[in-house]
């Protein structure tokens, strides 16, 4: 069987289909990916404009270099990430992208849209979100209609962007939520940002997804994924949305292996005015 297609569904700006549908096919295990969205290609732009402001160089010549990563590059990274994250226009245009393809903003509460830079293997990684191994983020945030974004600001390749592994949607999976906290990976380097498995993926599992600059990966957070690091850097958006309304109208994942059971409803704030999910 072949996996992309079993469960990989591209659906383009051109075309009509209903929330429901989106969310359905999430829920179910599906990975779908948006293509031809002019808000998600604005959000890229200003990201690439960011970087050249920020870095003082081209994303294209530094995405090739072979230069070693170092602290000066390190204070970099953080500016252009704190920059990403406080942006309201990127907030504004991704607001919109959920607008176009008839999210209800009014029930809409994202997490914080950030960037993640993958540096090529056996090179330090930098910033704030350094690659991470197979995890749910649910192991994290125990929201089980969370559903991730995620997007390159440039075309990549399957061997440094992200895996997925449906398999293991509905089977448990050893891992360290019970140990994690996020009080400790926010205090630098004394966890990692997300709990990970103890196990083995089995590597014919993995779905390695090659991404064009423009498109879009939307998956539920109870996916196994993580990072590929390969011969080239990697530069990506990434955050997560919650509709409050969805446990009523959709069979949404259960938890099968979470040990960690508090659920982070405040990571999630309203697109329409910044309010809290209603923590009910
Ligand atoms: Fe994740």
């Amino acid at each position: 069987m072949n996996l992309k297609k079993e469960y990989i569904e591209y659906l383009s700006s051109s075309e009509d289909f209903s929330p429901e549908y989106i969310k359905n096919s999430i829920y179910k295990g599906k990975i779908l990916v948006f293509r031809n969205f002019p808000q998600i290609i604005e959000i890229n732009n200003l990201c690439k404009k960011y970087f050249k402001k920020i870095l003082k160089k081209e994303l294209k010549p530094f995405l090739s270099s072979k230069d070693q990563t170092n602290i000066g590059l390190e204070k970099l990274i953080f500016t252009l990430q704190k920059e990403i994250k406080t942006c309201k226009l990127i907030k504004k245009a991704f607001s919109s992208f959920l607008e176009n393809i008839k999210f209800e903003i009014d029930d809409t509460f994202c997490d914080k849209i950030t960037l993640r830079f993958s540096p090529e293997k056996n090179v330090n990684p930098l910033g704030f979100l350094k690659p991470v191994g197979p995890h749910r983020d649910t192991w994290a945030s125990n929201v089980f209609h969370q559903i991730n974004w995620w997007f390159p600001i440039h075309d990549v390749d399957k061997d440094y962007s992200i895996f997925i592994a449906p398999y293991y949607f509905f089977k448990k999976v050893k891992n360290d939520s019970n140990n994690w906290s996020f009080k400790l990976y926010k205090k630098k380097g004394e966890s990692l940002s997300t709990p990970v498995s103890r196990e083995k993926l089995d590597e014919q599992k993995k779905i390695k997804l090659s991404v064009k600059f423009g498109e879009v990966l939307c998956f539920s957070g109870n996916h196994l994924h993580g990072s590929s690091i390969g011969l080239k850097k990697r530069i990506n958006i990434e955050t997560r949305t919650v509709c409050s309304k969805d446990p009523k109208k959709y069979k949404i994942p259960k938890n099968i292996d979470s040990n960690n059971k508090k659920k982070k409803y405040e990571w999630f704030k309203s697109l329409l005015d910044n309010s809290s999910y209603p923590d009910v």
